[in-house]
């Protein structure tokens, strides 16, 4: 909701769990703002009776800025928070310049962005945030607010899930998180180490451990517009047990029991870690002109994508032990679509982001369903986290392929639909879950009436082809009869 130029945030109880929070705004004109809303410890955290407690003095509280460092574009979530005098700062985690928080000030000269912050009693009398809106745009929207990370939560966070839950061996017995030879000294050669990493755990450990320095300051060059940049795989690999069992998508998709949907799920988010560093490696070099913002946005990603991979897992291990995460088939279909995007950032957004992701909007509601019928409570939970994360992540799909469009002054609904009939096959299938694609910025006008018409070569729509090398003749024969039988469906589609 909007009003006289504030835009509404929550109630300001809902605002005790952390001492920060990310918001994401969108104009109505599609354009994005990333705020931190700072929360510094209130005097209602003191014990003191709530009815002594002013609005002012909650809003007192509370301090809104751009999430990016106006220096060189740090992530200011993270950003130490002094208070001396009268005077409340953020220090930058990249190179420490101070910002006041009431007026974005910085003694070197610089002025960050900052946001007045306002408790407003609602109409039911309870007391509610505020923000002022930005100024270059219309109808200010509140589309993310989400707390930074459980580091600032209060009271802080049980430590993190023992890897013995998972059902997963531990690689880092053998292989450091940090390699001990050329350790990553920029965001672009994690990215890269971290897609060549095939052990699954192992991956997730080291997006965790990127994320953290990158976030924290002890990584302060992306490194995009370095000469020398290393170049991402074509195929991410994978540990000998995952490829042995590499499937065909359609047959995956149809396990119906949980574990099968479980590992089936794992799987997914195993390939979306690639993903998320996957559009930083690629294509970073390739449009240096992309600002700090994006980078933020995509560690994100690859870190909500490692949790959903830690939870799922080890849900997987609780609910059946004998079935561990690489015991059953799984397929690589999402990469299929990678490699057909690998030229370009518009491309890989459509597809990747805004028609496979946004899919995920579509299902997931179907699939919390069904483990909800079973009884099956801690799997929901787990679900309904990652939906949420999901619909955030087709918000970054929409607000960086609306970025692109902009600098290459063409128009997002239209090209988009461009993009998916040239880089998709078949239809854009529904039913659509119209409320949160809305959410992410995807209405009606981008995917309703689509189909792509890419040219048949070896998939299925939606589906794609794994690489294999067919190494016996038992193998030959079925890749033979798998060709035969997409020709079959094609014929029938067209
Ligand atoms: S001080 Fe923030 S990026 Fe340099």
């Amino acid at each position: 909701m909007f009003s006289s130029g504030f835009i509404q945030i929550a109630p300001y109880t809902q605002l005790l769990t952390h001492f920060r929070y990310f918001l994401n705004l969108r104009s109505g004109e599609g354009r994005y703002h990333s705020l931190i809303l700072f929360r510094l410890s209130s005097p209602r955290d003191a014990d003191m009776p709530s009815d002594e407690i002013t609005k002012s003095q909650n809003a007192n509280q509370l301090y809104a800025m751009e999430s990016t460092c106006p220096h060189l574009g740090a992530d200011m979530s993270h950003a130490d928070i002094e208070e001396y005098e009268s005077n409340v700062v953020a220090v930058c985690p990249w190179h420490r310049y101070d910002f006041d928080l009431r007026t974005g000030q910085s003694m070197f000269g610089l002025k960050a962005c900052t946001y007045a912050v306002e408790v407003r009693a609602d109409g039911g009398g309870e007391d509610t945030v505020w923000v002022e809106a930005p100024q270059d745009g219309q109808n200010w929207r509140l589309v993310e607010l989400r707390p930074v990370s459980e580091e600032f939560s209060d009271p802080p966070p049980p430590p993190p899930l023992d890897i013995a839950q998972l059902s997963l061996s531990d690689p880092t017995k053998e292989d450091p998180v940090v390699p001990l030879e050329n350790p990553p000294r920029t965001l672009m050669q994690w990215a890269v180490l971290i897609l060549n990493t095939s052990h699954p755990t192992l991956k997730v450990e080291r997006t965790r451990h990127a994320v953290h320095l990158y976030r924290t300051g002890q990584l302060t060059s992306i490194g995009n517009r370095a000469s020398n940049a290393p170049t991402p795989p074509d195929i991410p690999p994978r540990e000998e047990i995952y490829r042995k069992s590499t499937v065909d998508p359609v047959k995956a998709g149809k396990r119906k029991n949980r574990a099968g949907m479980l590992h089936a799920l794992a799987n997914i988010e195993q390939w979306a870690i690639d993903l998320a560093w996957d559009i930083m490696a690629r294509f970073g070099s390739a449009y240096p002109d992309l600002p700090p913002a994006f980078f933020s946005d995509f560690t994100k990603m690859a870190l909500d994508e490692s949790k959903h991979f830690s939870l799922l897992t080890a849900r997987l291990g609780a609910l059946s032990p004998s079935t561990p995460y690489g015991s059953l088939p799984v397929h690589a279909g999402l990469w299929e679509s990678a490699r057909t995007t690998f030229s370009s950032l518009r491309a890989r957004l459509a597809i990747i982001h805004l028609v496979h992701e946004a899919r995920g909007l579509d299902v997931n509601p179907q699939t919390i369903a069904r483990f909800s019928r079973a009884g099956d409570a801690e799997s929901v939970s787990a679900l309904e986290v990652i939906h949420a994360d999901e619909v955030t992540h087709v918000t970054t799909g929409h607000r960086w392929f609306t970025w692109v469009c902009a600098r290459d002054g063409v128009d997002p609904v239209s090209t988009f639909r461009e993009e998916v009939r040239r880089g998709w096959r078949g239809d854009v299938k529904g039913p659509f879950n119209v409320e949160d694609r809305e959410k992410a910025g995807m209405t009606r006008e981008f995917y309703e009436d689509l189909r792509g018409e890419m040219e048949w070569e070896d998939s299925a729509p939606g589906e794609a082809a794994v690489e294999k090398k067919p190494d016996n003749k038992l193998e030959v024969a079925y890749e033979r009869l798998m060709s035969v039988k997409k020709s079959v469906l094609h014929v029938l589609q067209s």
